[in-house]
């Protein structure tokens, strides 16, 4: 923890995070009782009736008048989408007074990226490359949940998405297993603090394991049908890392994986998840996702699907409410006692779900103790600047012809165009959790906060977000004609991104294509602003428009975030978490693809390509652009043969080439060159954000350790084998120096 104060500090050092939010980073320090725990909950277990177990295995959404006969019968043991302190203590009251046993209750909610108080999407977050930053916003979450008797939270979605279509990609961090672990460990880390047991940390859920993202076609809920291989290498290690990093609880999938669906999946819930990864926690259900057995076709009913769940290691149904869609408490009972699952088999989830519950603290203060954590959480203006630096962090440069950015503040005319320019509900994203819109600064407001009173800024909307209205189209040419510069926010809807929203084309929807096209035509400088919940196809832009800045959704902050990187009060640092293809038809594109045997060649027909397209993406992973230069130089190993087992310290010279301070995010790549098995072209295995003044010079140094160079074998073995590697340091996936070290015996 120490460490992640002094990095933030010197990360920070010209504009440094206030000493209160630091101090906020640290608290709950103080072990966990894990075996006066598990002493608890063997008694507490020995008394309970089958029917009171099963409760604990039941969760309801929602709340409904005869669900408080069931909470004071024992028969259900969590909620979902109940908020508010008084409402949560009410019903907490029952449970604990009014029960037999007196069991908590856990109330859990989608806390996706921020609670009130709204930070950028996910995917947005991510191409921060700062997890210092990522954790603050999470545990500031965790603070505003708890505070309105919230205990758990859905999140992080560690979910690893190479398809732009899927709309959930804006829930996750991309398409990068070693990025998705880092920002795993940071959100679980950040929600739970050092120690569960704090009125200030709730419980995380990992979610949806696994391998939801790779739905075929990108259409959500779709089927998954990968390798072994695949699956271990590049959807699996987030979970892992927010297994490692104590997360309380995972979400099973709504999909079926290789045939199997996620929540009836024995080689993944059990076998990886418990005997490989040794979880102690419990798993949950996605909502209604045991009853959806029988739409997958494994079972023939809804006690069948029970059967199958708790046989492959669900502990708790995550249903609809008492009456449909739950699957546990109205078959569990009859299925013990026809002998076909074992009371044994429910003590199981019922110790992990008790176990949690204890390690919380309900047990001890089942109730919302508002006062001491408002005492005890940043006020509002503290959160604010976080949520403002996260939102700065989170921005990507995409393009900038001759500097056109950053703009200067005495301007005489600015043209703001566009539907999302001055829109205070979509820049809170998907998934946004109890937010409060007027809040949100948009672009608009952002910009007039900026600009000289005499400056004339004229805006129009130009068109809808989806409509193909075109109404305004004329309006907005003559307004960007009349203007020293045209500023254009275009992108997708809140709702076009996340659950259920998939799409097949990735233009910017409805006529706004046109808008920008039409408004670039008047020919004056354009900057054009995305805001989008995935990669858009923006080839046009990309070609034609000067200045590009991928902008996500970015919370609260937005308007006050952009215009800071508009106007050079904040230097861009953001790299993109994903690679933006040129088409649809190039996904799924991601950076850290196999070779093939054909490898793409500029002038050789028979190699890997299109007919129709380049072969290279639009933008690649890791790519972004900053007001001043960096240069790399001198990568150095310091061993250029490891035996197996053992490591080298690499280091390079990054220094700021340009006028101004900036952060750059200098990336570790590694390469196999010769393997039992075909290794990616390069794989993401290290990253540090510095910051550094003009002229300035850092030497910086990584450790190539043995858990970078494993690799799992033709037998699916993790090992170490001999051999020459690459080592490639940059400041993109696309941009790095390289270097080489053999691997011994
Ligand atoms: C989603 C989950 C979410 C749950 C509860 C489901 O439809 O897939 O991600 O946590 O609903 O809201």
């Amino acid at each position: 923890m120490q460490n992640i104060v002094s990095t933030i500090f010197n990360r920070f050092s010209s504009k440094s995070l206030p000493l209160v939010l630091l101090t906020f980073l640290l608290t709950n320090v103080s072990a966990a009782q894990d075996l006066q725990i598990e002493r608890k909950v063997d008694n507490l277990l020995s008394s309970m009736t089958l029917k009171e177990k099963i409760g604990q295995m039941t969760q309801f959404g929602g709340i409904n008048k005869k669900y408080e006969e069931m909470i004071k019968l024992g028969e259900v043991g969590s909620f979902l989408g109940v908020k508010g302190a008084e409402k949560i203590n009410e019903l907490q009251r029952l449970a604990v007074e009014k029960s037999r046993l007196g069991i908590p209750l856990i109330f859990g909610n989608d806390v996706i990226h921020g609670y009130h108080t709204t930070f950028p999407i996910p995917l947005g977050a991510a191409a921060s490359w700062n997890p210092e930053l990522v954790q603050l916003a999470a545990k500031i979450a965790a603070g505003e949940a708890a505070l309105e008797g919230t205990k758990w939270t859905f999140a992080p979605m560690v979910d690893i998405a190479r398809d732009p279509r899927w709309g959930r990609i804006a829930e996750g961090a991309g398409e990068d297993p070693y990025l998705g672990s880092v920002m795993a460990e940071a959100e679980v880390m950040g929600f739970q603090g050092n120690n569960l047991n704090n009125d200030l940390s709730i419980a995380a859920c990992a979610k949806h394991f696994a391998a939801y993202g790779a739905a075929e076609a990108g259409r959500d809920y779709n089927t998954v049908d990968i390798s072994e291989r695949t699956l271990r290498e590049v959807y699996l290690p987030p979970f892992k890392a927010a297994v490692d990093a104590g997360v309380s609880t995972l979400m099973s999938a709504f999909n079926s994986l290789n045939g199997i669906p996620a929540s009836a999946n024995y080689h993944i819930l059990t076998q990886i998840l418990r005997k490989e990864w040794g979880f102690t926690g419990f798993v949950v259900s996605d909502a209604n996702s045991i009853g959806e057995l029988i739409n997958h076709g494994i079972a023939k009913d809804e006690k069948e699907a029970a059967l199958k769940a708790l046989t492959a290691g669900v502990d708790m149904d995550m249903g609809g409410d008492a009456f449909t869609g739950n699957v546990y408490s109205p078959n569990l009972a009859s299925l013990v006692k026809e002998g076909k699952i074992s009371e044994k088999l429910i003590d199981q989830s019922v110790r992990r779900i008790l176990r949690i519950k204890f390690r919380l603290g309900l047990f001890d203060h089942p109730y919302t103790d508002t006062l001491y954590i408002k005492n005890h959480i940043p006020d509002q203006k503290l959160r604010d600047s976080a949520a403002l630096r996260l939102a700065e962090e989170s921005i990507v440069m995409l393009k900038n012809d001759n500097n056109l950015l950053p703009l200067r503040k005495d301007l005489t005319s600015v043209a703001v165009i566009g539907p999302l320019a001055d829109d205070k509900y979509d820049p809170l994203g998907p998934w946004n959790c109890s937010p409060i819109p007027k809040r949100v600064t948009t672009v608009l407001d952002g910009i007039k906060n900026k600009l000289s009173p005499t400056t004339k800024i004229k805006f129009i909307k130009g068109c809808d977000i989806e409509s193909n209205n075109k109404r305004q189209l004329d309006n907005a040419i003559r307004i960007a004609g009349q203007s020293d510069i045209v500023i254009l926010v275009v992108g997708e809807a809140a709702n076009m991104s996340g659950e259920a929203a998939s799409r097949t084309n990735l233009d910017l929807p409805g006529v706004q294509e046109e808008l920008v096209e039409k408004v670039a035509k008047v020919g004056k400088p354009t900057i054009v602003l995305l805001m989008n919940g995935r990669p858009l196809t923006i080839d046009w832009i990309a070609k034609h428009i000067p200045s590009v800045l991928e902008c996500w959704f970015l919370g609260d902050q937005s308007g006050n975030a952009i215009a800071n990187v508009l106007f050079g009060d904040y230097n861009p640092s953001g790299r993109l978490p994903v690679t933006f293809p040129r088409s649809v038809g190039q996904i799924p594109i991601y950076y850290d693809h196999l070779n093939t045997g054909k490898p793409f060649e500029e002038n050789n027909k028979f190699t890997s390509k299109y007919l129709d397209s380049p072969v290279t993406p639009l933008y690649p992973f890791g790519f972004g652009l900053s007001y001043t230069t960096f240069k790399y130089e001198n990568l150095k190993v310091e061993k250029n043969k490891i035996k197996i087992g053992g490591s080298t310290d690499v280091s390079i010279n990054v220094t700021n080439t340009g006028k101004i301070s900036g952060s750059e995010v200098v990336q570790l790549y590694l390469r196999d060159l010769v393997a039992s098995v075909s290794m990616p072209v390069k794989e993401l295995k290290g990253f540090q954000k510095i910051y550094l003044n003009p002229g300035e010079t850092k030497t910086l140094k990584f450790i190539i350790t043995p858990k970078m160079l494993e690799l799992y074998d033709v037998n699916m073995k993790k090992t170490i084998e001999p051999g020459k590697c690459e080592v490639m340091i940059g400041g993109s996936s696309v941009d790095l120096l390289s270097n080489y070290f053999e691997i011994i015996k």
